[in-house]
């Protein structure tokens, strides 16, 4: 019973995001998936099929993805209400999948250790070698420069600045990327998470030599 819900679920994700190009699409969420579960085996701890779930569905309501957040969240209501599961389990997949995403900062405090281990799982998909693909991904839909020497960092920015919103991807990895290793909530997730630390200052380090290449 479990197996069908998981595969009819698997193919409403396939059909949602199959297309994106944002870093959003299909192998990410199927990332999210499997590292989730990973690290549930790990732990001891967490209900396998509400972590498959919720890692599954965690991008179908994201803003981003939508026209707006409103639009996103009823995607998500009326695919959980064609499938055969107690309202309790729906709920904590609503319930998870609302509190995980960083939105500026917002710091949410996770309840459930279905929770936690579902936003690890998300958070490692976005360092490393793969996070780092994914940003360029992102920042070139978004049509935002790789770099540029002549931007601050967020703190360092002028409120003119903070307000058009310019930022460049290396930016990214300031403002958000390289503090996601520090806000993980599991002991498992912290291990997999130290290869893709070191593995994204090497490339910051590299960046910024070549960049000045010749330069002075
Ligand atoms: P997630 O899919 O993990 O919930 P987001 O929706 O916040 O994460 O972002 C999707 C991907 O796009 C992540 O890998 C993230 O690092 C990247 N991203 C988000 N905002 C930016 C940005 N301003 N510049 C570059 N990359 C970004
Ligand atoms: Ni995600």
């Amino acid at each position: 019973m479990k197996k069908q819900i998981i595969k009819q679920t698997e193919i409403f994700v396939h059909n949602e995001l199959g297309e994106d190009a944002t870093g959003h699409d299909w192998f990410h969420v199927d990332r999210v998936r499997r590292n989730a579960l990973h690290i549930c085996r790990e732990e001891r701890q967490g209900d396998p099929f509400i972590i498959e779930m919720a890692a599954l569905l965690h991008d179908i309501p994201d803003e981003k993805l939508n026209e707006t957040i409103e639009i996103g969240k009823a995607k998500l209501d009326s695919f959980l209400h064609c499938i055969s599961l107690p309202n309790e389990a729906k709920n904590h997949i609503i319930q998870i999948i609302d509190s995980i995403s960083y939105k500026g900062g917002r710091k949410t405090v996770l309840e459930t250790v279905e929770a936690k281990i579902v936003q690890d799982a998300d958070r490692l998909d976005a360092i490393g070698a793969i996070g780092i693909a994914r940003a360029f991904a992102y920042g070139g839909k978004k049509g935002q420069p790789i770099y540029d020497p002549n931007i601050n960092v967020r703190e360092e920015m002028s409120l003119e600045e903070y307000r058009k919103g310019k930022s460049t991807t290396i930016h990214h990895f300031y403002e958000k990327l390289l503090k996601l290793k520090d806000l993980l909530n599991t002991k498992s997730a912290k291990e997999m998470a130290e290869s893709r630390q070191q593995m994204m200052g090497l490339f910051l380090e590299q960046f910024y030599q070549e960049w000045d290449e010749n330069h002075s």
